[in-house]
This record gives C-alpha cells, sequence and structure tokens, in this order.
C-alpha cells in the first residue's frame, strides 16, 4: 500500500506579499480555483493503492488545511501538526513513525504541497514505477531535466543505471543542494545533472533506517513528539518538549546527500514548483508584450513583467522585465532576475517584527 505523505508546512516566502505566515502559498489558489494543496491530493485520485494521505503541517493552519480537505472531500489518516517548523527531515520522519503504526511497512509518497504537475497520467505511470524499487529499499527521488541554471533547487548527478528493468532509474553520484549560478550553469551544460523535484518514494523502514544511522538525536526527538502527542479531534499534534529538540534540517542534507541507498527516476510529468515570481511568469498565460498580468492593470509599452494586483489599480509604463505586485498591505518591485531574493526581505520583515 502506498501512503501519500503531504508536506505542508513551508512559508513559500519567495512568493511575498502574496504568500505569508498565516496563508503560505500551499494554502493560496494560485493556478486555479483550488487552493495547491487540493491539488496535490486531487491529483492522486484514480492512482491504485493508494490510501488516505498523512499530511504535516503547522498547527498554526490546522483549521484551513482541514477546511480544504473537507473542500475536496478527503478524509485523512492523520493531520500531524508541529508546533514549530523543523524543515522537512523531521516532518517526514514523524510521518514515517506514523505510517508504520498504522500498517506494516507501507511505502511512503512524499509530496510537497505546493508544486504543479501537467501530466496526471504520467505522473501515476512514474509512481506505479517506482514501487517496485521502493520495495528492493532505493530511497528514490524523482528528478526534473533541467532548462535553466536555476539557483533554488537542488542538482543531482546521475551515477550508473539501476540494474534489472530500472525505467531509466540511476544510482545517485552526488547530491548538491542550491548551488550559487555559476555552479548551476556547469550543472545545466554538462547534461549530467537533474533538478530534486522534492518529491520522495521510499518504504517506511527505509528512510526511518537512514534517519537512524545519519540523524540518531533528531529521530530520538521525532519518536518522542509522537510518544508524548495526543489525537485532538482530526488532528494529531506533535509533543512541543520533544518535537522541538529535533535538528530543523531538511531531508536533502540528512539523508538523500549522504545515503548509498539512493536512486533518481527521471521525472517527465511536466513539473513545475511555483517557488518565485519568475516561476510564475514562466507559466502564466502572456498579454501581447509577454506579460502576465492578474486583477485591475494598465499599461503601456511594458514588456516580459509579471504584475499582480489585488486592490489598486496599478500603472505601469515603459518597462521590461519586472515583478510589481500589490496586496492590501506591501507593495513589491522587483527585478525579474532577482526575484530569488524576495526571501530576503522576508528576513527583513521577521527580524523587524
Ligand atoms: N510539514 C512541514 N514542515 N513541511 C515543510 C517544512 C516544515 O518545517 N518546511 C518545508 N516544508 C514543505 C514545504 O511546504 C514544501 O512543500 C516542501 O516541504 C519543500 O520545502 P521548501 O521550503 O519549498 O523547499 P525548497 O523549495 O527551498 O527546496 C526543496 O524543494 C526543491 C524543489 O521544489 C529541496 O528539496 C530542493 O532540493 C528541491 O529542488
Ligand atoms: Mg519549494
Amino acid at each position: 500500500m502506498i501512503i501519500p505523505l503531504v508536506l505542508a508546512g513551508g512559508s513559500g516566502t519567495r512568493l511575498w506579499p502574496l504568500s505569508r505566515e498565516l496563508f503560505p502559498k500551499q494554502l493560496l489558489n494560485i493556478t486555479d480555483d483550488h487552493s495547491m494543496l487540493e491539488n496535490t491530493l486531487l491529483r492522486l485520485n484514480g492512482l491504485d493503492s493508494v490510501s488516505a494521505p498523512i499530511i504535516v503541517c503547522n498547527e498554526t493552519h490546522r483549521f484551513m488545511v482541514a477546511e480544504q480537505l473537507r473542500r475536496i472531500d478527503v478524509t485523512p489518516l492523520s493531520i500531524m501538526l508541529e508546533p514549530v517548523g523543523r524543515n522537512t527531515a523531521p516532518a517526514i520522519a514523524v510521518a514515517a513513525l506514523k505510517a508504520l503504526d498504522l500498517e506494516e511497512d507501507p511505502t511512503l509518497l512524499v509530496l510537497p504541497a505546493d508544486h504543479v504537475i501537467y501530466n496526471v497520467p504520467r505522473f501515476h505511470d512514474l509512481v506505479q514505477k517506482s514501487v517496485a524499487l521502493a520495495s528492493l529499499g532505493y530511497l528514490i527521488t524523482f528528478g526534473i531535466v533541467p532548462d535553466s541554471p536555476e539557483t533554488g533547487y537542488g542538482y543531482i548527478k546521475k551515477g550508473d543505471l539501476l540494474k534489472n528493468g530500472s525505467y531509466g532509474a540511476c544510482v545517485i553520484d552526488r547530491f548538491v543542494e542550491k548551488p550559487d549560478y555559476d555552479t548551476a550553469r556547469g550543472y545545466l551544460e554538462s547534461g549530467e545533472y537533474l533538478w530534486n523535484s522534492g518529491m520522495f518514494m521510499f518504504r517506511a523502514s527505509g528512510i526511518i533506517n537512514e534517519l537512524e544511522q545519519y540523524e540518531p538525536e533528531m529521530l530520538k526527538a521525532c519518536r518522542s513528539a509522537i510518544e508524548n502527542g495526543c489525537s485532538d479531534l482530526d488532528f494529531f499534534r506533535l509533543d512541543s518538549g520533544g518535537f522541538s529538540k529535533a535538528r530543523s534540517e531538511s531531508i536533502d542534507y540528512a539523508v538523500m546527500e549522504k545515503t548509498d541507498k539512493g536512486a533518481i527516476m527521471p521525472f517527465d510529468a511536466g513539473w513545475n514548483d511555483l517557488g518565485s515570481w519568475d516561476a510564475l511568469w514562466q507559466t502564466g498565460q502572456k498579454d501581447e508584450g509577454n506579460n502576465v498580468i492578474l486583477g485591475d492593470v494598465l499599461l503601456s509599452d511594458v514588456k516580459n513583467s509579471c504584475i499582480y494586483s489585488q486592490h489598486r489599480l496599478i500603472a505601469a509604463v515603459g518597462i521590461e522585465d519586472h515583478v510589481i505586485v500589490e496586496t492590501k498591505d506591501a507593495l513589491l518591485v522587483a527585478s525579474r532576475d532577482r526575484v530569488q531574493d524576495v526571501k530576503k526581505i522576508v528576513e527583513q520583515l521577521r527580524k523587524r517584527g
């Protein structure tokens, strides 16, 4: 049985000011009438041997998450509430431990709640193909063929093809999280690297064994968060004392960079993590000036820009490659090639309190 494990605890800082701590990217309707979380779950409809999902999110968002699940008629196995964000490794650890309580060594399909996948039948096909590899003990990451030197992604160097019917999956030779621009360009040109999509598949016991080896303290903290946690209505509250002792770390650094059981499955189902305003521009519908506009916007001689207005009229004249985003209480103006740095503004805001 496959248990989908949906990671919904990030804050989507690079989409500020639309994405906020109280209303992060995964809970917003960005591409259509459904939120990104809803779309992540709806995309699983029609997959064989899939159980109800486990969702891991911050306790602040619990009612919004529960409401969104109700809206699409999904009854989860559990909504696990983190008292504090500790990044993806502890989130995956507590969900894997919970899954092992519920079933005998299920296969986990880890899905970030804030990605877009365009070819759903192909996504299902790749998931089904990966199940067999996961049961052989591989920790599979789905890898995207890069088409630009993105610095917001992890890069994975492909090693040898796996033996016996591996559907193009390779051993992981090297894992490099978020390289700088020149390194990323070199990787792109070499043709030897894929982007880490952040989607994974492994047996629950497989990831727990690796955490035991590389992050024993983190695993101990996660075990105690579950043992001392409690069910509360639709939710499972992780114990705050235990969980906050877990080191904050991504699964990429905690396990995938180190393990010798990693494998990468090429993922050609059309993917975007919609992580930045540039990604929204790239994927959005363009006007005759190659601009993506939303809301009340008037333009004269504006090109290749992404302009989003929530409350007021935005008028722009004679600019190119810009991002302008207006919400009730903030206005962002950025050069489109610098949008990764929006997170620096969010850091400044946090310091300001
Ligand atoms: N439950 C929970 N708790 N979820 C979290 C937490 C947390 O503390 N932190 C992040 N997440 C969720 C986010 O909501 C998102 O769905 C996913 O985990 C990945 O986190 P991001 O913060 O979006 O990571 P990233 O985009 O910087 O990098 C990751 O994804 C890239 C692809 O989108 C890495 O895995 C990269 O290697 C990868 O290329
Ligand atoms: Mg992301």
